[in-house]
């Protein structure tokens, strides 16, 4: 049977449905004036450039396991509003584009979309170490002395947004008071709040499955209608977040990570971090795929090739 697990998908075109928006990874579709199409291709990003080639079924990866997050953490949060509607395709999709997009699109709400990121950090890694070798700080916020690199913040998580770019721009990391001024303090501590419980409710959940959240980004969106925060976007997936295994966690160096970050080291190693129109050879996409398969099997108890083969 023909499934579209082994299809590399870096670009996606409709016929039925308009396309509003294409993200570094997502192209969104306009199912109507509530509801969006979100595609997940097989794009990669790293230092915010995009590869040339993509990584087979990761699109269908990060939509599943978004999809299984929305369930483990609403069941656990009372209250949380989603944008998650269903997996579905909506019925104007011609049957010939069926198994393209089967699981790796999800039918959501379409809202407004707040402009920061709400990073959570739970562990002292990546810019934040940097930042902190530097000034002591972590987004402008001062730490205490004596931190050493990949421990867990003494203080417990913390909420440390970032801008959130135009196109081809770097995201900025801010102090929560500078988000506050973006958004608005009404919304700000909601935000803030909402992003440090996802936060835990996943680290514990992950915890038990023999993995680390050092750290994760959300996005949220705003109902007008009901003026609630609505958490959108991807969520807790090897692109948004830093994963490491438990059993080789040590404090004092960098970790092992599930991610993006055998491509990064490869990037940085060959001269190519940051620079355009980079082809990834077959070993990259290779190891970052099993990275990427790994930590969905642990995260969600589900066998790749199970789903694979479905
Ligand atoms: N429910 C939603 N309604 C409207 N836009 C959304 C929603 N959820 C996520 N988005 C936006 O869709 C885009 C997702 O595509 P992605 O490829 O991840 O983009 P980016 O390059 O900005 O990370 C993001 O810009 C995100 O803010
Ligand atoms: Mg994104």
């Amino acid at each position: 049977m023909a499934d579209n697990t082994q299809t590399v998908l870096t670009s996606s075109s409709l016929t039925t449905l308009r396309k509003i928006a294409e993200g570094k990874v997502r192209d969104l579709y306009e199912v109507d004036d509530k509801t969006l199409l979100f595609v997940a291709s097989d794009r990669i990003s790293a230092y915010d450039v995009i590869m040339d080639n993509g990584v087979p079924s990761k699109g269908v990866l990060l939509t599943l396991l978004s999809a299984h997050w929305f369930s483990v953490l609403s069941a656990q949060i009372p209250n949380l509003k989603t944008h998650f509607l269903t997996l579905s395709l909506p019925p104007s999709i011609p049957s010939s584009q069926v198994p393209l997009l089967k699981n790796r699109s999800m039918q959501v709400r379409k809202l407004k979309i707040f402009p920061i990121e709400a990073i959570v950090r739970g562990y002292i890694t990546g810019s934040a170490w940097k930042e902190y070798q530097r000034t002591s700080t972590v987004h402008g916020i001062p730490m205490k002395a004596g931190l050493r690199e990949s421990e867990a913040f003494p203080q417990g998580a913390i909420y440390t947004p970032s801008t959130k770019a135009e196109a081809g721009q770097n995201d900025q990391n801010i102090h929560p008071d500078e988000a506050a001024v973006i958004v608005g303090p009404k919304y700000a501590q909601r935000i803030q709040d909402l992003a440090i419980q996802l936060y835990t409710t996943a680290r514990d959940y992950a915890a038990q499955r023999g993995l680390i959240i050092a750290d994760t980004k959300f996005e949220f969106g705003l109902d007008e209608e009901t003026d609630e925060v609505v958490l959108v976007d991807e969520v807790l997936t090897p692109d948004s977040s830093r994963f490491w295994p438990a059993d080789k966690y040590e404090v004092g160096r960098e970790q092992q990570s599930y991610d993006k970050q055998f491509l990064r080291d490869w990037l940085t190693k060959e001269g190519l971090k940051g620079k355009q129109g980079v082809r990834m050879p077959d070993e990259v996409v290779r190891e970052t795929a099993g990275k990427y398969r790994e930590a969905f099997e642990k995260l969600t108890g589900r066998k790749w090739t199970d789903v694979v083969d479905e």
